[in-house]
């Protein structure tokens, strides 16, 4: 089995192991793509949420929150282009009777020869050293050329044939690129048909008098929507944005790996509104924003790459993906859109009712233009988490798993050990506890020796494991043993507030933000 397929694994059955994501009713078998956040991962989750709506707004004070609901009148889905556009183009193999995404199958493909491609300019770094001219090499080297231009050319053709909907030529894609199916290595495929993904559901008492109503696929509706009530109560100016999170569902079809793929998931976007003609500035200032969010997180910044589409929603005039390294390779993170006035006019146009805004420097009024911001929670959990969880050989030769949250976002930030069980230690502790739980999460933990604990804690992504010792009844000073570089020092109980303050606190990180 591949390494990369080891670690993902790893990945899910730590996050079981130790409360951060069960899978959903797994009492019965679970639920395909549905999962449950424990005790740990509802912690993370609601700091990464945190992190994101501190630092959209606020941080700007021209952007605000909203929470619109879920369920919304049937019309926003006809407008917003989902009833008729909101597909996935699928195809089944007739041998392993697996449904695939052909999109998917083809990118992958194209993602390998670009794999290729960097493997070259990798031997060519190490083969030439410091002599190595990157630019020149990949302008000049016919293998690499190769490479590069055969991808360009598959996505461009999977691209067009989406856009003008032929799916006849995505099949033929698939079978001339001689794509075999992951699981069963036959290339026996089906036609590529469309499939909506959205959830339809009901509302009403009777069946006949019933509404057929949608889940949201995504919230940004709920924005466009509020978008003139928003304006207006808050006598906002544009520029100006609208921040929401919340739940969003999608019948999604291939939904394997995980909490990357979720059939109920959370997004956090944020809608910006701007003057028409003026799009491509915010659109190149939020992308830049938000990789460097992203970054502030430590996670490496190897790990994020722009993926600019070839293929643009059909309400958009720019897109672009942050991709992460998920343990699986690279995929979409973020989405970075320009909307132009798409929605807006759209909504206009289907409720009958002016969505316009009257700008007062210009004086005339217009349809604003929209450039998008749009994050998985989930993703971006699993993209902190699977990142974080790291096997480290210490200098002993023994091993340990640890958990290295982002500080900010570890669900509990300090565990208080009493070193034994009497003499007074746990009484200390549990006072310590009383003070620090104010501001943080904090645990208890007397059970096994306190080697064992530290792991235990480790693994579980606490920053500061404080131990009580019989010193402590002497001098009131406690050990702090640091999760990352397991250093250990002693302090006084009085200045556990401020060490830890300083390395957990959102204002600090929020401070990296500010250049
Ligand atoms: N309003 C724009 C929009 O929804 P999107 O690219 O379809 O754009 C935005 O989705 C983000 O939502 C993605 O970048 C991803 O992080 C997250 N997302 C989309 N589908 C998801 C799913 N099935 N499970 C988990 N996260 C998903």
């Amino acid at each position: 089995m591949a390494k990369q397929e080891d670690i993902f694994k790893g990945v899910i059955s730590h996050a079981k192991e130790y409360g951060y994501i069960f899978p959903s009713s797994e009492i019965y078998d679970g639920l395909s793509a549905v999962y449950d956040y424990a005790q740990n991962g509802v912690e993370l989750k609601k700091n990464i949420r945190e992190f994101w709506w501190k630092s959209m707004v606020q941080m700007h004070d021209n952007i605000v929150g909203l929470d619109s609901s879920i369920l919304m009148h049937p019309t926003t889905w006809k407008a917003s282009g989902h009833v008729d556009a909101f597909n996935d183009p699928l195809i089944d193999n007739k041998d392993s009777k697996r449904r695939y995404r052909a999109d998917v199958l083809i990118e992958d493909y194209a993602e390998k020869l670009h794999q290729k491609a960097e493997k070259e300019i990798e031997k060519a770094r190490i083969r030439f050293g410091e002599f190595f001219n990157e630019e020149e090499f990949v302008t000049t080297n016919p293998r690499v050329m190769e490479y590069k231009s055969k991808q360009k050319q598959i996505i461009e053709r999977m691209a067009h044939s989406l856009e003008t909907e032929n799916l006849a030529d995505v099949k033929a894609l698939i079978e001339e690129l001689e794509i075999a199916c992951p699981e069963s290595g036959s290339k026996n495929w089906t036609d590529v048909r469309q499939f909506n993904l959205m959830f339809g559901t009901k509302l009403g008492a009777s069946a006949e008098g019933a509404m057929d109503l949608y889940l949201r696929p995504e919230t940004a509706q709920g924005i466009f929507v509020n978008f003139l009530n928003v304006q207006k109560s808050g006598r906002m100016k544009i520029p100006f944005g609208i921040a929401q999170t919340g739940k969003a569902f999608r019948n999604e079809i291939v939904a394997r790996q995980f909490i990357f793929r979720m059939r109920e998931f959370e997004q956090m976007e944020m809608q910006f509104f701007v003057r028409p003609g003026e799009e491509m500035e915010h659109y190149n200032y939020w992308k830049e924003a938000r990789l460097n969010w992203h970054l502030t997180l430590g996670l490496g910044k190897e790990n994020y790459r722009f993926h600019d589409h070839e293929k643009l929603a059909h309400y958009a005039n720019a897109a672009t993906d942050i991709e992460f390294n998920f343990p699986f390779g690279f995929k979409e993170l973020e989405g970075i859109h320009s909307r132009t006035d798409f929605d807006l006019k759209a909504h206009e146009k289907f409720s009958g009712k002016k969505l316009q805004y009257f700008d007062t420097e210009q004086n005339q009024s217009y349809t604003p233009y929209v450039v998008e911001t749009s994050v998985g929670l989930d993703r971006l959990f699993l993209a902190v988490f699977s990142k974080s969880l790291k096997e480290e050989t210490l200098e002993d030769g023994s091993t340990r798993t640890v958990l290295a949250l982002p500080t900010v976002l570890a669900p509990i930030k300090v565990a208080v050990l009493p070193l034994i069980k009497r003499d007074g230690l746990p009484e200390i502790a549990h006072k310590i506890i009383a003070d620090l739980k104010l501001d943080f999460n904090v645990v208890y933990d007397e059970k096994d020796a306190v080697g064992r604990r530290y792991r235990r804690q480790d693994a579980l992504g606490t920053p500061f494991c404080v131990t009580v010792d019989h010193q402590t009844i002497e001098d009131n000073t406690v050990t702090i043993r640091h999760r990352d570089s397991m250093k250990q020092d002693r302090v006084a109980i009085s200045d556990l507030y401020k060490i830890v303050n300083e390395e957990v606190s959102m204002t600090n990180w929020l401070k990296k933000l500010i250049k």
